[in-house]
C-alpha cells in the first residue's frame, strides 16, 4: 500500500538531484537576483488582474495568491467570464471528488477553442502575426497572420468534416512543427475533433500503438520532414504503422517538401484538397468538459498512457499560466522552442499564445543546425522577446562556446524561460550571464502533461523581490501545494523534503487517462489521498520556495523527453535471447539522465554479444525511437535481488552512476557476488 510506494519513493536514493545541481550551494542560498520587470513587488489589478480591480485588498503577488487559494470559486469564476469568449455562461466554476478522480470545470458552459483563439482576435488583430515559422532551412522564416491561420483552420476543418471527421473522434497528428501542423489542430478543435499530436520522432510502431490504443481513424501527417538539413521520410513510417493500424480510414497528406510520394487507397494529398475546401467552417459547440485533446505520455509501469484534457478548464489555465508567468503582453514575440508532440508545445506554443492574442514562434529545427548560434541569430533576425527551452539544450551550448551567443544582438529578450528538468546551476548562470546579459529574469517553470499549464514559477512577491536560481520557486495562483512523507504524513515547515502534492483542483488537470480511468485514479489520486500526486519530489526552502528534486518513481527524464523504463524493458525483454532486463537513469552532463540497461541473456544462446547489443539498440529504434536508446547496455548473468526475488534497483542505479561506496547494505542479496560482477564490468566498459 501507500508507505510501500511512499517507502520506496523518498528514500535517499530516490530523490535523485541532478548531479551537476550543487545542492548544498543552493540550501545555503548564497546569491540570488533581482527581478527585472515587476521591479515592484506589487501587481496592479487596473492593468495584470482587472478582473479583481473592486477588491482593494490584493495588491501584491502573495495577496492574490491567497485569495486565490481562500476563494477558488471567485478566483476561477472571474477569470473564465473575462478571459475566454463563451457562447453559454456556466453555472459553477468547479466540482470535484477526489476519491473518484472525478473534476468538473465551468459545467454548464458552451464554447470553442478555436473561436477562442482565432475568431475573436480577427477584428482588431487579424493582419497582425500569429504564426513565425522558424522553418528548419535557416534564414527562411514565414509569417502567417491571423486571417491567414483562420482560412487555415477553416479549410482544413471542411476537409475533415468532408472526409467523415465527426465530434468526439480522435484525430492522430505526426507532423512536422509547421503552420499546417497549428492550423490541423485548431481545426479539429473547432469541428469538436480530439487532436492526439504524436511527435515526429517516434517510430512507427510508436506512432501505431498510440493510434489503436486512441481507435483513431485519420491521421494527419507529410510527406517528408526536414530537420537539421536531414530529410525524415515521414510518410513511410505512416504507411507501416498504418499497416499496422486497421482503424485507420483515411490519411492526410501535407506536402513539406516537393518530393512525391506513394498514394495509396487511404490518403488524401492535404495541400492539393484544401485548395478547393472554403476557408469559413462552421463552429461546432463544445460543453466546458468535452475533451480537446489527448496526448500520450510514459508512466512508470505499462504503455503510454492518453492523458486527456478538456476544452474549457485546459484553455483558460494555459492562457492564463502564460500571460502572467512570462509576464507576456500582446504584439511581443514569444519563442518557445519545444516540438507540438509534447504538451509544452500544446500549451506555450499553441493554446497559450493564441488565446492571448499573441504572436508565437514555431521553431522546425535543431539548437545546433547549422551551428550552435542557431537560437541566437533566430533570436537577432526575429527580435524575439522571450524564449522558452529546455535545460538540456542549455547545457549543450553552453560547452560551445560563448562566441555563439555573444556574435549576435540579444538585446529584444526580455524573459528567459525553461521547462522539463532542473535547471542546474552552471547552464543556470550561463543562461542568466551570458544569454541574458544580466538584463532578463530567468523563469525556471515545472509542471507536468498531466497539469496542463505551468504550476510553479518564479514571480515578484511581497517578501523579497528576489529569483532564486535553481528553482521554479512559487506555485502559481490556485496552486496548493503539499509535501508528504512515507507515511503519508503531510511535512510541514520550511527546509524539508517530500512527495511533491497538489491539494485543491485546477482548472488545467488531466481529467483521465484515455479509457483507463481506473489508472488515472490509481496513478495520481491514491497514493496520498485526497490529493493529485506529481511523482516529483520537492523541497520547500525558506519562505516556501520550491526546489525540484526529481521523479521518485521508474520514469527517466532525458533531454527533457519522458520515457518508461518499463517500457525498454519490454522492448528487450521480447527479444527470444533476453531472459530479464532492468533499466535505470544515471546522470547525464548534457542529458540530464542518461539510460542505463542491465541485460541477462538465456543460456545456450547462440548470437554473439555484440551482436546482440547491435539488435537491442534497433529494437528499442524501431519499436519506440531513438531517444529511447540507451547509454550502456551491460550483460550480466543475473541482476542483484533481495532474498523475496525482488530485483534492488537502488544498486543497479549506484553502480550506473559510480557510486560504488553507497551501495547501502547488501548482506540481504541472495546473490551478493552479482554485484561485484556487474561493477567490474561497468568499470570495463568506462
Ligand atoms: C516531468 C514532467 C511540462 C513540460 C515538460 C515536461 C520534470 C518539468 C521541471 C522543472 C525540474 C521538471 C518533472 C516532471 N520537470 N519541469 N522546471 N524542474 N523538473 O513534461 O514530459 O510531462 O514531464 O518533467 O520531473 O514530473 P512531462
Amino acid at each position: 500500500g501507500l508507505s510501500r510506494v511512499l517507502g520506496n519513493c523518498l528514500h535517499h536514493e530516490n530523490a535523485r538531484i541532478h548531479r551537476s545541481i550543487n545542492a548544498s550551494s543552493l540550501l545555503n542560498r548564497t546569491w540570488s537576483y533581482r527581478f527585472h520587470k515587476g521591479r515592484s513587488n506589487n501587481i496592479s489589478t487596473s492593468t495584470d488582474y482587472p478582473e479583481f480591480r473592486d477588491l482593494p485588498h490584493i495588491k501584491t503577488h502573495n495577496d492574490l495568491y491567497k485569495f486565490s487559494i481562500e476563494d477558488p470559486e471567485l478566483f476561477w469564476s472571474r477569470l473564465a467570464r473575462s478571459r475566454l469568449t463563451w457562447s453559454k455562461d456556466f453555472s459553477t466554476a468547479c466540482k470535484s471528488d477526489f476519491s473518484k478522480g472525478k473534476f468538473g470545470w465551468f459545467e454548464g458552459g458552451v464554447l470553442n477553442a478555436s473561436v477562442n483563439c482565432i475568431d475573436r482576435h480577427l477584428e482588431k488583430r487579424g493582419d497582425e502575426i500569429a504564426l513565425i515559422w522558424e522553418r528548419d532551412e535557416p534564414g527562411t522564416h514565414r509569417f502567417y497572420t491571423y486571417k491567414k491561420l483562420s482560412e487555415m483552420v477553416g479549410k482544413i476543418g471542411n476537409l475533415l468534416t468532408n472526409s467523415g471527421v465527426k465530434a468526439g473522434d480522435r484525430v492522430a497528428i505526426y507532423l512536422p512543427k509547421s503552420p499546417t501542423a497549428i492550423a490541423t489542430m485548431l481545426a479539429c478543435a473547432r469541428i469538436g475533433a480530439i487532436h492526439s499530436v504524436v511527435f515526429a520522432g517516434f517510430s512507427a510502431d510508436a506512432l501505431a500503438g498510440r493510434i489503436n490504443d486512441a481507435q483513431a481513424e485519420t491521421v494527419v501527417t507529410a510527406n517528408q520532414t526536414i530537420r537539421g538539413g536531414k530529410l525524415i521520410e515521414l510518410k513511410k513510417m505512416v504507411d507501416a504503422a498504418v499497416s499496422k493500424s486497421p482503424c485507420v480510414k483515411r490519411v492526410l497528406v501535407y506536402y513539406r517538401t516537393e518530393a512525391k510520394v506513394p498514394m495509396g487507397k487511404l490518403d488524401i494529398d492535404m495541400t492539393k484538397a484544401m485548395v478547393q475546401e472554403s476557408p469559413n467552417c462552421p463552429v461546432v459547440e463544445r460543453n466546458s468538459e468535452d475533451t480537446l485533446f489527448m496526448l500520450y505520455t510514459s508512466g512508470s509501469t505499462g504503455s503510454p498512457k492518453g492523458i486527456t484534457h478538456s476544452t474549457a478548464g485546459y484553455l483558460l489555465y494555459t492562457n492564463v499560466t502564460f500571460k502572467h508567468a512570462f509576464d507576456y503582453n500582446v504584439g511581443e514575440k514569444f519563442g518557445c522552442v519545444a516540438d507540438i508532440g509534447w504538451i509544452t508545445g500544446h500549451s506555450y506554443v499553441l493554446y497559450g499564445p493564441l488565446s492571448n492574442g499573441g504572436t508565437t514562434l514555431l521553431f522546425e529545427s535543431t539548437p545546433l543546425y547549422p551551428d550552435p548560434g542557431r537560437y541566437w541569430e533566430m533570436v537577432e533576425r526575429l527580435k524575439l522577446n522571450h524564449i522558452y527551452l529546455a535545460p538540456t539544450s542549455l547545457r549543450m551550448l553552453l560547452k560551445s562556446g560563448d562566441e555563439y551567443v555573444k556574435k549576435y544582438d540579444r538585446s529584444s529578450l526580455r524573459k528567459l524561460g525553461c521547462v522539463g528538468e532542473p535547471l542546474n546551476h552552471e547552464a543556470w548562470e550561463w543562461y542568466y550571464n551570458v544569454v541574458g546579459e544580466r538584463r532578463c529574469d530567468i523563469i525556471d517553470t515545472w509542471w507536468q502533461t498531466e497539469t496542463g499549464g505551468i504550476c510553479i514559477s518564479p514571480r515578484p512577491s511581497e517578501i523579497g523581490a528576489d529569483i532564486q536560481p535553481g528553482m521554479p520557486m512559487r506555485p502559481m495562483p490556485g496552486i496548493d501545494l503539499a509535501l508528504f512523507d512515507s507515511q503519508g504524513k503531510e511535512v510541514k515547515g520550511e527546509d524539508v523534503e517530500g512527495a511533491l502534492c497538489i491539494r485543491r483542483p485546477w482548472p488545467g488537470m488531466a481529467r483521465t487517462i484515455y479509457r483507463d480511468h481506473d489508472r488515472f485514479l490509481k496513478t495520481y489520486f491514491q497514493t496520498v489521498p485526497d490529493v493529485y500526486y506529481t511523482g516529483d519530489g520537492a523541497h520547500r526552502h525558506k519562505e516556501g520556495h520550491y526546489q525540484i528534486t526529481g521523479r521518485m518513481d521508474d520514469v527517466l527524464n532525458v533531454s527533457g523527453h519522458r520515457l518508461g523504463t518499463a517500457e525498454i524493458e519490454d522492448v528487450m525483454d521480447d527479444h527470444p535471447d533476453v531472459a530479464e532486463t532492468a533499466v535505470v537513469g544515471f546522470p547525464h552532463d548534457i542529458k540530464g539522465e542518461g539510460i542505463y540497461a542491465y541485460v541477462v541473456l538465456k543460456d545456450g544462446r547462440k548470437t554473439k554479444k555484440n551482436e546482440l547489443d547491435q539488435q537491442l539498440r534497433n529494437a528499442i529504434k524501431k519499436k519506440i525511437g531513438g531517444l529511447a536508446l540507451p547509454e550502456v547496455i551491460l550483460f550480466t548473468p543475473g541482476l542483484p535481488r533481495t532474498r523475496s526475488g525482488k530485483i534492488m534497483r537502488r544498486i543497479l542505479r549506484k553502480v550506473a552512476s559510480n557510486k560504488f561506496d553507497e551501495l547501502g547494505d547488501t548482506s540481504t542479496l541472495s546473490e551478493p557476488e552479482i554485484v561485484d560482477f556487474i561493477i567490474n564490468k561497468h568499470k570495463e566498459l568506462l
